[in-house]
C-alpha cells in the first residue's frame, strides 16, 4: 500500500535521495523545508526533488506550517536541521532554536495528529570519540581528547601510560560523550523522537548516521560535509584545508546507501524504539579521502595543506560498527567509495555555482579562538 510520507528538511541533500527512493517505490511525498541560504542560495526549488513531491516552503519552529504538513501523513522522517559542528560552537542560539525546539514543535504537532512512526536522523557526532582499544587489549569507552601539551604533541589520544589507542569500530551501545553543540542538539532530537513517540502511540527509529557524500552536497557550504568541502575546494582550483594532521579516521556513505537505510527504518517492524549505526562499514582516514578526490577530479597537483590545527569540538576519529542495521534492517551499504568518488566529481564538474567560502568560514572559527 502507498503511504503518504512527511520528509522535514527534505530539500535538503540526504532529504533529495530519500524522497527520489520513495517517489520510485510508489509512495506520495510531502516535503517541509524552509530552504534556508547557507545550503540552498536563491533557489525556489532544488534540483533532484522529484516533481511528484509537494515541497512547502515553511520553518520546522513555525507550529502552523508544522500542523498542516503532518495532517494526513502516515509517517514522518525529520531531517530539519541546521548542520555544522563548527559553526555549531558560535551559532548556538540558532542551533538549539532549529533542531531542538523544531523537534519540539514538530511533536506538539504529532501529538494532536499522530501518525504510524517517525524516524529521525542522529549523527555519529553523539558519541564524541569513538571505541578504542589499549596496547593492554582492552577497549575504553571513555576516551576524551585532552587539549596538545605543544606542537610535537601526538594528535591521538593516549593511554594513562602515554602509549597510543587504537580506534575499533563503534557500536550503538556506546554511551555518548557529547564534544559540540551539534551533537548535544542532535542527541536531543533523538531522545525526544524515542521519548515522545511512544508515549503517544507512535513508533520511533533514530539513525545515527556516519559521512554522507554524493552528488547534491550543498558545495558552498563550507560547515556541510568534508567531502563536499574539499570538492568545492578542487572546483574552484584550490588545494583542500586538512585540520589536525589528516590522519583522523571516519566513515563515508553514499548517499543512496543512506536512503536505504531511510526506507528500512520506515518499514521493518522490529526497528521500532531502535537506535541504528549508519555507515559504509569502511573506514578511511581523511587525507586519504582527500587525495583520493583530488585524483578523481583530475587535480592531484593541489595537494592538500594540512593546517595542524583542531577545530573546537571535532572529534579525533569515530568509525561504526554497523552489524545492528545489518542483522535487524537488512541494511547492505552497496556502493564502492572508488565510483562514488568518480560520480560526486562528475556532478561536481557540472557545477557552475560552487562559491568557496572555506576561508571565510576558518577565518570566523579563528576570530572566536575556536581552531587551536
Ligand atoms: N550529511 C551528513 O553527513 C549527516 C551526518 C549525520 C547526520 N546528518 C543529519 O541528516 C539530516 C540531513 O542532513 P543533510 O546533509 O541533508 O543537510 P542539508 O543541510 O542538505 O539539509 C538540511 C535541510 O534542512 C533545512 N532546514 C534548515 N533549517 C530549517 C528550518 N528551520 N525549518 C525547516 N527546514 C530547515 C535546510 O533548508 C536543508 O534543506 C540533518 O538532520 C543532519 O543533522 C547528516
Amino acid at each position: 500500500m502507498p503511504q503518504t510520507i512527511l520528509i522535514t528538511g527534505g530539500a535538503g541533500f540526504i532529504g533529495r535521495a530519500v524522497a527520489r527512493a520513495l517517489v520510485a517505490r510508489g509512495d506520495r511525498v510531502r516535503v517541509l523545508d524552509s530552504l534556508i541560504e547557507q545550503v540552498h542560495g536563491s533557489r525556489a526549488r532544488p534540483e533532484g526533488l522529484p516533481d511528484a513531491v509537494e515541497l512547502r516552503r515553511g520553518d520546522i519552529r513555525d507550529g502552523r506550517a508544522v500542523a498542516e504538513a503532518v495532517a494526513g501523513v502516515d509517517a514522518v522522517i525529520h531531517l530539519a536541521a541546521e548542520v555544522g559542528v563548527g559553526q555549531s560552537m558560535y551559532d548556538v542560539d540558532r542551533y538549539v532554536a532549529v533542531n531542538d525546539h523544531g523537534t519540539a514543535v514538530l511533536f506538539q504537532a504529532l501529538i494532536e495528529r499522530p501518525v504510524r512512526r517517525v524516524v529521525v536522523a542522529s549523527s555519529m557526532s553523539v558519541y564524541g570519540e569513538g571505541l578504542y582499544r589499549g596496547a593492554d587489549g582492552r577497549v575504553r569507552e571513555e576516551v576524551l581528547r585532552q587539549p596538545r601539551s605543544g606542537p610535537d604533541a601526538p594528535w591521538d589520544p593516549l593511554d594513562e601510560e602515554g602509549r597510543p589507542l587504537v580506534p575499533v569500530p563503534t557500536p550503538e551501545w556506546k554511551r555518548p560523550a557529547l564534544a559540540s553543540v551539534y551533537a548535544l542538539t542532535k542527541y536531543a532530537q533523538e531522545r525526544l523522537t524515542l521519548m515522545l513517540a511512544p508515549a503517544y502511540g507512535m513508533e520511533g527509529v533514530a539513525l545515527r548516521l556516519w559521512n554522507a557524500y554524493g552528488p547534491g552536497q550543498a558545495l558552498s557550504n563550507p560547515y556541510t560535509g568534508v567531502l563536499a568541502i574539499f570538492a568545492s575546494r578542487l572546483h574552484n582550483g584550490s588545494a583542500p584545508v586538512i585540520f589536525e594532521d589528516g590522519h583522523q579516521r571516519r566513515d563515508f556513505v553514499q548517499v543512496d546507501d543512506v536512503a536505504q537505510a531511510f526506507l528500512l527504518a520506515l518499514d521493518r517492524p522490529k526497528a521500532a524504539g531502535q537506535v541504528y549505526n549508519i555507515g559504509s562499514g569502511e573506514d578511511r582516514s581523511v587525507r586519504e579521502v582527500a587525495a583520493l578526490l583530488g585524483e578523481a577530479m583530475g587535480r592531484p597537483d593541489l595537494t592538500p595543506e594540512i593546517a595542524g590545527k583542531a577545530r573546537a569540538g571535532d572529534i579525533r576519529h569515530c568509525i561504526p560498527d554497523i552489524s545492528k542495521a545489518r542483522d535487524e534492517l537488512g541494511y547492505r551499504p552497496a556502493r564502492d567509495f572508488a565510483d562514488g568518488l568518480r560520480e560526486l566529481a562528475a556532478w561536481v564538474a557540472e557545477q557552475e555555482e560552487a562559491r568557496d567560502r572555506v576561508e571565510e568560514a576558518r577565518r570566523e572559527l579563528d576570530r572566536r579562538g575556536l581552531v587551536a
